[in-house]
């Protein structure tokens, strides 16, 4: 088992496998890279994933830019190890076709990315006006039994905010489960911030049943029908303190933490040798971003 030098074992592995995306949402983090790279191969993908299956990571989430944008997709999937889960994050517009081939070839579920259920506030958001398309996306996972969906819907106050319960009409009755994710913000977005605590007082208060994991103090929510959860990484120590995943980018670099650069440990000169040493130097380098404040 990976345990890094804060005492948190690393059972979680997302790899990016590109950077190319057909969206260009005003929010998005792109996974924390900066610079584009060559576009990770996919032996080095298998290497990396099978080491790190070895070492103990038990569920894998493949990630982008957009993972859907590469053609080799389902053959990447396929020759992963055994992981407990795996599931791709996508934004469902090229999801439709290919949802039965990726429940095939192993694929558990899909996390998709959908802020709102109004076309000319998607088109805002994500610069395409193809709403319809993710939506076929979502029904044809459930029907392939890519379940439960999650539908990402980050929170941006003044744009979708008011659209909650419209997402959660959307989710009703379907094997989804609604994520109300908190914006983090990467520079210009500061006043599309919404008040976290504020939303979730008022989802208790709507609640039937909450469920609280321990695990980054995350809540589930049963209301009115929905499954909902919300994620709240922004100066949350608690969420840095039980983080158990790492990151492969999409030029082959581990990635100890989501919000930093400087840390980087790059896999491409491996050329077939063992990455057990480059994967315990990425672990040893992995801290807290948002640390408790003593
Ligand atoms: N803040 C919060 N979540 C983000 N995502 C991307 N950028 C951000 C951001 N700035 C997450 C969302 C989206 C997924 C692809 O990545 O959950 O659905």
């Amino acid at each position: 088992m990976l345990i890094d030098p804060y005492n948190r074992p690393i059972t979680n592995l997302r790899i990016a496998i590109t950077k190319r995306c057909n969206l260009n949402c005003i929010y998005c983090h792109r996974e924390g890279e900066d610079k584009p790279g060559k576009e990770i191969d996919p032996t080095l993908i298998h290497q990396l994933a099978h080491a790190f299956h070895e070492k103990g990571v038990r569920k894998v989430k493949i990630t982008g830019g957009e993972p859907l944008m590469r053609t080799d997709l389902p053959e990447i999937i396929n020759e992963l190890p055994e992981f407990e889960e795996i599931s791709i994050t996508t934004n469902g517009t090229m999801l439709a076709d290919i949802a039965y081939e990726l429940k095939e070839v192993g694929v558990n579920r899909v996390n998709v990315s959908l802020d709102t259920m109004d076309p000319d506030k998607y088109r805002y958001i994500t610069g395409k006006n193809v709403l319809d398309s993710v939506i076929d996306g979502i029904e044809e996972s459930l029907n392939a039994g890519l379940t439960p969906v999650k539908v990402n819907m980050v929170l941006l106050k003044g744009i979708n905010d008011d659209e909650i319960d419209a997402m959660m009409e959307f989710v009703r009755g379907k094997n989804a489960i609604l994520q109300l994710i908190e914006l983090l913000d990467f520079g210009d977005l500061e006043n599309r911030r919404m008040d976290m605590v504020a939303l979730e007082e008022s989802l208790a208060r709507r609640a039937d049943r909450i469920e609280e994991r321990y695990m980054h103090r995350r809540k589930k929510y049963y209301l009115d029908g929905c499954v909902i959860e919300v994620v709240r990484p922004m100066d949350n120590s608690h969420f840095c303190k039980y983080c158990n995943r790492i990151r492969i980018t999409s030029d082959g670099k581990i990635k100890p933490c989501l919000m930093r650069n400087d840390n980087l440990v790059d896999t491409t000169c491996l050329k077939g040798s063992d990455p057990s040493e480059l994967i315990m130097e990425a672990v040893n380098k992995r801290e807290p971003f948002f640390k408790e404040v003593k």
